[in-house]
């Protein structure tokens, strides 16, 4: 087990690299430790738990609610959790999210960490701080950013993820690749999912690269006054498909990348996004499809990124660096009228 520590502005973060589970409880004492998980995740490595305590969650975004916040905390108070406790996120970015969100208000706040078992958790949901929960359609609407005190990185529980999952994780690695590391981006081009899920040396490199790209323009800009913006690169739009429709976070990330990069070549003259859609496929993403504008830009026009009539949306000036345009709301339907007419509707 590496351990590396990361400085934050009000906090250290410990990450351990190469670890196994079995070692966690040499860097938390189980007697104060409460996991969090969710029954997918339990099912899948029963036997890791014995002898910890752990409260189970129904697994699904459709959960990441205030009535599983209140759930969560009943729990704790039977456990008679207190300040000296810690709380152990163990699953993917619902279970981080929920996790984090309990943990900075149960007491005022407590301790918390992760042991990321999603690839979108490792690479995405783990790092950064931010934890929430969904108000009815608006995603992460009520949250806090406050850091974990460690993340425990065990790449041995990717074995068990679902297909769709790895391409649920691979969006945020190819988001990262759009915004910031165009030799990423090459790296991505010149492998796919199904070569990079066989590549354990390469799909090691691929993560440990995503953590300190996330992690450091994290470290700059830690409360999302400028630089940390770039991360919502496909989000503004993909929130709004992933809550008015079937998809998973990646599927509609990828589609809101999608429409960016178009953006992008209509205002910024961005020349790529044929080579992003092509890894998009690549990666077992969707890339194309209509969606009911009225009901979608009801929900994308009070994203938090929204200041009064315009919204910082984060375009490509080229490949590997992102750019936050300000634009109208009413240009921006416009245009997303445009792009929509292109495609054939959702179902
Ligand atoms: N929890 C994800 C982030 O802070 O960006």
């Amino acid at each position: 087990m590496k351990k590396r520590t990361y400085q934050f502005s009000s906090a250290y973060v410990s990450r351990y690299f190469d670890a196994s589970f079995k070692e966690l409880d040499t860097i938390v004492d189980r007697k104060k430790a409460i996991i969090i998980t969710d029954d997918h995740v339990f099912a899948a490595h029963k036997s890791k738990f014995k002898n910890w305590n752990v409260i189970c969650l129904k697994p699904g975004e459709e959960y990441k609610v205030q009535p599983t916040v209140d759930a969560v905390i009943e729990q704790l108070i039977e456990f008679q959790a207190d300040r000296k406790s810690i709380l152990i996120g163990v699953g993917g970015g619902v279970i981080t999210d929920i996790t984090g969100y309990v943990a900075s208000v149960y007491m005022r706040g407590i301790q918390f960490g992760f042991v990321p078992t999603s690839l979108l958790a490792m690479v995405d949901a783990s790092i950064g701080g931010k934890n929430g929960i969904d108000v009815g359609p608006y995603k992460n609407m009520v949250g806090i950013i406050r850091q974990p005190s460690f993340l425990f990185y065990d790449l041995s529980l990717l074995k068990t993820l679902p297909l769709a999952e790895w391409s649920n994780g691979f969006a945020e690695i190819i988001k990262h690749a759009c915004i910031l590391d165009k030799g990423l981006f090459s790296i991505l081009e010149s492998s796919s999912l199904s070569k990079m899920m066989k590549n354990k040396a390469l799909l090691t490199k691929v993560i440990l690269r995503n953590v300190d790209l996330k992690s450091s323009i994290v470290k700059k800009d830690e409360f999302e006054v400028g630089e940390r913006k770039l991360l919502n690169f496909g989000h503004t739009l993909g929130h709004a498909l992933e809550t008015q429709y079937e998809l998973t976070h990646g599927q509609a990330v990828s589609l809101g990348m999608v429409f960016a990069a178009w953006l992008s070549a209509h205002l910024l003259g961005f020349k790529d996004a044929d080579q992003l859609e092509k890894v998009l496929v690549d990666y077992g993403l969707p890339t194309r499809s209509g969606f009911d504008l009225a009901k979608v830009f009801n929900v994308l026009k009070m994203d938090k990124k929204r200041v009064s009539k315009t919204m910082s949306y984060i375009l490509l000036q080229k490949m590997g660096k992102g750019v936050i345009k300000e634009i109208d709301l009413i240009q921006l339907e416009a245009h997303l009228a445009t792009f929509n007419a292109l495609n054939k509707k959702i179902k």
